[in-house]
């Protein structure tokens, strides 16, 4: 197994329950060393890894890997390494579910055939074994890999198994010469939310957190609560991932002055934008990336965040919102998620000012609306189904033939960020956006700066009604099953979930 790179160029011993070292570039989703339980065998090393994905070899999920007794994937000696792969590489990897429970990785926002894509009919047992194999054909990006089986990926998430996988091609070669490099002034930062109770942050949600998604309270950047990340002054490219089960993050970098620094966003979900776009922040929701381009002196500075905390319900009847749900108020709230630490000289990079082409879509040969409704006993409905593997939402799609505008609309207080298996859509529209998307919006149809790029889940938010352009020809032939679901992952384990039904 090869090691592309292994960097720490800061450590800080942290204060707090368990004193951990943090590196500058804590790049792996695992964290540093002395953090924890080790888990029998092959004991994790530290420090952040890159791996080829092509070399991986073996992946296996595992419990207790991390602090707190959380959860991690385990390949070459590290836990939730980021995987680094080539546009074109072939892949073949077994993964191995070492978990008291089934599972299965999926590969978010990477087009492959469904039976390599995490599929929860392929889900194995405790003790089992899945060969994936497949080539990788997504243009240059920020994508990641975490659990997908039916139920339990709630669970599996929240628990810490979730890893980077970042694709290169010719476009981020081009970036990346102008001045980046992976684990230096290029880092990529996964943010969750847990509970934590005496030391452990176990899953264990209420009825209420089934209904709304599991909120935590405390807030991990790579696994580690309020860790130093030790940049260097000079031009950084921040690589970030909403990993939370629920939580809606807007993301902002704040300088020593406590004011949010002019960023560039430079790509999405699925890859390179066109150009960079000015933002100061970024609104993340589950299982969305955002690469943004910062320009840091020496000194500290915070990665911070608004987010959004489901409100008690209030009593009463009369408390009741739409849909005889509890009415459930937003609430923006400030959190601190890390702070970066600046104390070496570093490089200017310039950004180019045409970053990619990315590739037009085909005008739309169809469309449908989509409505999100709750469905009883904690479980929501889209488009007025619910998870069931025997059927599908829609049939006898054609990949050669179709693509669809699909009208997403969301009449209930709770945002959904709605994510395709297999495909890369385009954001049309946005109408009756709320507050939690005010000032952001960058054009006349309402769009986020976030949703000018491709995108694989898209947060459709309480109110909003989202047009989305979805061309079901990705290149791969042959009959496909992929889902389409919420990525609030207490809404996707009850319910929120369906199968689309691709041929030729
Ligand atoms: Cu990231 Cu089907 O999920
Ligand atoms: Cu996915
Ligand atoms: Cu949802």
């Amino acid at each position: 197994m090869k090691r592309i790179g292994r960097r720490r160029l800061l450590i800080g011993a942290l204060a707090g329950t368990a004193a951990v070292l943090v590196g500058a570039a804590l790049t792996a989703l695992g964290g540093g060393p002395g953090m924890g339980a080790r888990p029998r065998g092959e004991a994790p090393s530290a420090g952040p890894t890159f791996l080829r994905l092509g070399e991986v070899g073996t992946l296996e999920a595992r419990e207790g890997v991390m602090p707190m007794g959380r959860w991690g994937y385990v390949a070459g000696g590290a836990v939730n390494p980021v995987l680094v792969a080539r546009r074109g590489d072939a892949v073949d990897l077994t993964f191995r579910n070492m978990l008291g429970a089934p599972s299965i990785v999926h590969w978010h926002g990477l087009e492959v055939d469904w039976r390599h894509d995490g599929h929860p009919s392929y889900q194995v047992a405790s003790g089992g074994t899945y060969r994936y194999s497949f080539t990788v054909r997504n243009r240059g990006g920020t994508y990641w890999y975490h659990p997908h089986p039916m139920p339990g990926t709630a669970e599996q998430a929240y628990m810490g198994l979730a890893g980077f996988l970042i694709v290169e091609d010719a476009d981020t070669d081009v970036l990346r010469d102008s001045g980046f490099e992976l684990g230096v002034n290029d880092v990529a930062l996964a943010i969750q939310d847990v509970r934590l109770s005496g030391g452990a942050a176990p899953y264990s949600p209420t009825m209420m957190d089934i209904m709304m998604g599991m909120h935590g309270w405390a807030f991990l950047v790579n696994g580690v609560q309020s860790p130093q990340i030790a940049l260097r002054a000079g031009t950084n490219r921040l690589r970030l991932l909403n990993a939370s089960n629920a939580r809606v993050y807007r993301a902002s970098v704040v300088g020593p002055d406590n004011r949010q620094l002019p960023m560039k966003l430079i790509a999405v979900d699925g890859g390179l934008l066109e150009r960079p776009i000015e933002v100061r922040e970024v609104l993340l929701g589950p299982g969305e990336r955002a690469e943004v381009v910062v320009e840091l002196g020496m000194g500290a500075y915070t990665l911070r965040a608004t987010t959004w905390d489901p409100a008690p319900p209030r009593g009463g009847p009369m408390g009741r919102g739409p849909m005889g749900m509890p009415h459930v108020a937003l609430t923006g709230r400030t959190v601190d998620l890390a702070t970066i630490v600046v104390g070496e000289r570093g490089e200017a990079v310039d950004v180019p000012a045409e970053l990619s082409a990315v590739p037009e879509t085909a005008p739309p040969s169809s469309g449908r609306r989509l409505s999100f409704f709750p469905a009883g006993h904690g479980r929501w409905s889209i488009g007025g189904m619910t998870w069931n593997y025997r059927d599908y939402l829609y049939r006898h799609m054609s990949a050669s033939r179709d693509v669809e505008v699909w009208t997403l609309h969301n009449p209930s207080p709770i945002p959904h960020p709605m994510h395709i298996h297999g495909y890369q859509f385009r954001v049309l529209r946005r109408v009756g956006t709320p507050e939690m998307g005010w000032g952001l919006a960058v054009d006349g149809a309402g769009r986020l700066a976030t949703d000018l790029g491709l995108k694989d889940t898209v947060l459709v938010m309480p109110g909003e009604t989202v047009e989305i352009l979805v061309d079901l020809d990705n290149g791969l032939r042959g009959q496909q099953v992929y889902l389409f679901h919420c990525h609030n992952l207490e809404h996707e384990d009850h319910g929120m979930m369906v199968n689309l039904y691709v041929e030729d």
